[in-house]
């Protein structure tokens, strides 16, 4: 399919709630998720969210190989997630950077539950039910926040702790979420 133009933040369409998906297994899902897919793929992404390529579905994609580069980030599985719902377990909270596609070149601390059980349904329509912590479920908590219209700036606690990657992290390759 195709590389798709990501939409950055100032883009309305990425403050707005997407829809549920209704119908699985059909053609125009699967050319979305082969655009996205392309797309986090030439971006270096670990995640990206339906309503990034301007699509108000609720639809994210992640995955994340281990990598040399990064020896404390854990890999997490090539998911398609499709109508998320994320319940957190217990109460902790971690804080940690985050990158996002639609927020190039920058950095922010943001705070996640530290373990979450999230469902939904894959391509096909069927059903996902994991329960992870850490990196993971960062990474689970910052695509699905994109379904709601919510950016990962307007979750920073501290806006000190918000900056550009290579003057927060120089030397250091990261990618985006
Ligand atoms: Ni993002």
């Amino acid at each position: 399919m195709a590389i798709k133009p990501v939409l950055r933040m100032g883009d309305a369409r990425l403050l707005q709630r997407a829809e549920p998906v209704s119908h699985f297994g059909t053609q125009p899902l699967h050319d979305l998720l082969a655009d996205m897919h392309d797309t986090m793929q030439a971006l270096n992404g670990a995640g990206l969210a339906a309503p990034q390529i301007g699509v108000g579905l609720r639809v994210v994609i992640f995955g994340v190989q281990h990598n040399s580069r990064y020896p404390d980030a854990e890999a997490v599985p090539e998911t398609v997630l499709i109508n998320p719902v994320i319940t957190p377990l217990g109460e902790a909270i971690e804080e940690d950077w985050e990158g996002c596609l639609s927020v190039p070149g920058m950095r922010g601390l943001v705070p996640r539950f530290a373990r979450i059980r999230y469902q939904g349904k894959d391509e096909n329509g069927i059903p996902i039910d994991r329960t992870v912590g850490g990196f993971h479920a960062r990474v689970v908590q910052h695509e699905c926040d994109h379904l709601d219209g919510i950016l990962y700036p307007m979750r920073i606690l501290d806006m000190k702790n918000f900056g550009f990657s290579e003057v927060l992290f120089p030397n250091t390759e990261m990618q985006d979420e």
